[in-house]
């Protein structure tokens, strides 16, 4: 055991996979009062995504959940059918119910190491901005995409209904957590928490570069700049690694794919302590 209890995040759990199952299993808290932020993609069925986070709330004093785009598909071996806003209201009642705090709930305040922090769990999806090369609109970057043979399952599972496009829901997410950062006590820096990164710039290493589209949007750019933050933490691109922009660290904390963290080998630590260089400042 640490000597004091840690602010930890991990992402891209994808129990789906028998291997990360078995990881998901043997997570434990270093110490008895760790929180843990969990960043989106811990499975596609409601069955598992509630078996992965009672399992972590019987462990963790608090687990922060925000949903990725895998809790969103809906998909025909889930026993919940519902869809869009309809599935992510569910998920959210469900993490209700498991006392697993979610981005419908008010901000928690971490008072422990590198604290106090406002941690601001956020679900700000992804508008297809992030455009390919040559692409002027989304329809020009989707058809990029799809001449590549790169184009992201949720076009085929992820539904936005009640509304219109995928992009239509962003804009409504964008414009009501915006409102809600500027609502929040600018004395307090905020720890912002999304499954898809904030910026743009953690995209430019994927390696299919029309992947983009699904990774984010233009409208959070300035976030980090504009609200008090001592760190942006989120997960999506299964590129675990820390980055800096404008002063802002940036952790991607994903556990990816057996299949993608196999050949390097897990981590020491597989939960990032999400404050660290504020600890050691
Ligand atoms: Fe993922
Ligand atoms: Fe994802």
């Amino acid at each position: 055991m640490s000597g004091t209890p840690q602010l930890l995040a991990i992402s891209d759990l994808h129990i789906g996979h028998a291997e990360n199952r078995a990881i998901v299993e043997g997570l434990q808290p270093d110490h008895p009062g760790d929180w843990l932020i969990v960043a989106g993609d811990v499975a596609e069925t409601t069955t598992d995504i509630k078996w992965a986070l009672e399992l972590l709330k019987s462990r963790f004093d608090t687990v922060i959940w925000v949903p990725g785009n895998h809790e969103l598909w809906t998909t025909a071996k889930d026993l919940v059918q519902l869809r869009g806003v309809r599935r992510y209201e569910h998920l959210v009642a469900m993490c209700r119910r498991l006392g697993v705090l979610t981005p419908e709930d008010e901000f928690p305040v971490w008072t422990g190491d590198g604290g106090p922090v406002r941690i601001a769990p956020l679900f700000a999806l992804y508008d297809y901005s992030f455009r390919p090369e040559g692409a002027n609109t989304k329809e020009e970057a989707l058809a990029i995409a799809h001449e590549a043979g790169i184009v992201c399952t949720d076009e085929y599972f992820l539904h936005p209904d009640p509304y219109p496009s995928i992009d239509a829901w962003c804009h409504a997410r964008i414009a009501e957590t915006e409102r809600r950062l500027a609502a929040c006590d600018p004395d307090v820096p905020l720890v912002l928490v999304n499954h898809w990164p904030l910026v743009r710039q953690p995209t430019r290493v994927l390696r299919y570069p029309e992947f983009a589209q699904w990774c984010g949007t233009e409208l959070s750019a300035d976030w980090h700049t504009r609200f008090n933050t001592a760190t942006a933490v989120y997960g999506h691109l299964h590129i675990p690694r820390h980055t800096e922009y404008d002063g802002v660290p940036f952790q991607e904390v994903s556990l990816g794919y057996p299949r993608e963290w196999k050949p390097r080998g897990l981590p020491a630590k597989l939960l990032k302590p999400v404050l660290r260089a504020r600890v050691a400042s």
